[in-house]
């Protein structure tokens, strides 16, 4: 996941109609549980085989968070997984996409493939929470020294899916179809582009055995142990942009006789302000955009050649993402020229807009109530942070849900996000991960959705 806190409506779930309305935001359909939520015997099985692995899931969670690795470099912690999988006697597939680990649990019984996704890398934070096993580990980052944590919480992910995992292949001989086990890399992003989903679905990831439907969770500041899902688009579509100004170096004190391109950029800036408050209609969906990195020149009296921009755009819908894009390009293009300089504007293929599909969604709420237990599982606001679990939901319906890891003594609306270098996930909502990852499985592969 990247940047930005995640914002269920917590405990006033009930009025979620009405906060939803009040926060501006449409609502994309009303979402009940469905059917009966009384339990699989395979789900009580689940809850009975947990108590014993949770010291296990700890132990990796603390080891992983003391040993992170960054997106692409991910040997230890795919090692670490892969070892795990194959003493549980699942298939094993290594280096898929990178450093991706995937396992095949086939059931006993023929019936439907669930892939469960986790991510697997750690990111460029020097870690400043005072823990016993808290990352002294060094890194470089595009040439820089960094520290490197796991400051987004995947080392919680990854503890999930391997105990998920033990208690699903405990139950092979009775599960009604395929599990696939996805440990994927990169899911930050790579230095020089590029993200983990890409690369394994790329190589195949969905295939062999086909997958009909996939789950992702990642954990964020909600309270303990809540469950935080929302069906249609849930999480931002994120692109980032780079715009180069050129204009005509010239002395400080004879700037008519350059194209200043501080100026310029310095227009081009407030120019794109006016995209999403003026020119785009957010009344349905909201949308953002930061210019996050703005570089240029070495001296007080050296008008610089050029400048280079950086940002970032945050769309929920792929016609404004589209609309948006453009007016970026002539935005800054037209500012440039005007001044007699030129802007090159680049826009990445970033992460499409994390759409949970609804029937999906709804289908799968008994369980992921159930799973929560007293906390409780509700829907959430929209999440302006970005996930390239969206590029596997572009391919197959998913659903990808947040699990609430503040401690109870703290305010989840205030404490450190993901990606602070005092990002605290508490293990005490390691148990409802677990559960929910193994339990979505197998209720899924007991009770499949209906084709459309
Ligand atoms: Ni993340």
């Amino acid at each position: 996941m990247r940047i930005n806190p995640f914002q269920p409506f917590g405990r006033v779930s009930r009025l979620l109609p009405v906060a939803l309305l009040a926060s501006g935001l449409s609502i994309t359909e009303p979402v009940q549980a469905q059917g009966t939520s009384k339990p699989s015997a395979l789900a009580l099985e689940i809850d009975k085989r947990l108590p014993q692995l949770m010291p296990k899931v700890i132990g990796w969670r603390r080891d992983i968070h003391e040993h992170p690795e960054l997106s692409g470099e991910e040997t230890r912690t795919a090692k670490l997984v892969a070892d795990h999988l194959r003493a549980l006697g699942i298939e094993v597939r290594t280096g898929v996409g990178g450093h991706g680990v995937v396992g095949v649990l086939k059931g006993g019984k023929p019936g439907p493939v669930v892939a469960l996704r986790s991510d697997l890398d750690a990111l460029p934070v020097e870690e400043l929470v005072d823990l016993p096993f808290k990352s002294k580990v060094k890194g470089t980052y595009r040439g820089q020294a960094v520290g490197v944590m796991h400051a987004c919480g995947h080392d919680m992910h990854i503890a999930m899916l391997m105990g998920a995992a033990e208690i699903l292949a405990g139950l092979k001989a009775q599960l009604p179809g395929t599990v696939k086990l996805i440990f994927q890399p990169a899911e930050e992003g790579l230095p020089n582009g590029g993200t983990g989903a890409k690369l394994m679905l790329a190589d195949g990831v969905l295939e062999n055995p086909k997958v009909d439907v996939i789950f992702g969770m990642h954990v964020g500041n909600a309270p303990l142990g809540t469950i935080n899902y929302r069906p249609g688009p849930a999480m931002a579509a994120s692109n980032s942009f780079s715009i180069v100004v050129h204009g005509k170096q010239a002395h400080g004190a004879m700037p008519w006789a350059g194209v200043d391109p501080i100026v310029v950029g310095s227009q081009i800036v407030a120019g794109l302000q006016t995209i999403i408050s003026r020119q785009t209609d957010i009344s349905s969906v909201p949308a953002i955009l930061t210019v996050g990195a703005f570089q240029g020149g070495v001296r007080n009296n050296i008008i610089p050649d050029s400048v280079v921009m950086l940002g970032t755009i945050r769309t929920f819908d792929l016609g404004i993402r589209q609309d948006v894009f453009a007016r970026v390009a002539r935005t800054a293009e037209s500012i440039a020229a005007g001044a007699g300089g030129k802007a090159i504007v680049k826009i990445d293929s970033g992460n499409l807009v994390t759409r949970n599909d609804s029937a999906l969604t709804q289908h799968m709420v008994p369980t992921l109530q159930r799973a929560a237990g007293p906390a409780g599982a509700q829907v959430a606001a929209l999440w302006t942070a970005s996930e390239d679990f969206s590029w596997y939901q572009d391919k197959i319906p998913g659903l990808f849900f947040n699990l609430g890891i503040t401690p109870r003594d703290k305010d989840w609306r205030t404490a450190p996000s993901n990606h602070s270098p005092l990002f605290f996930a508490d293990e005490a909502a390691l148990p409802t991960g677990v559960r929910v990852m193994a339990s979505v499985a197998v209720d899924y592969l007991l009770n499949p959705l209906k084709s459309k």
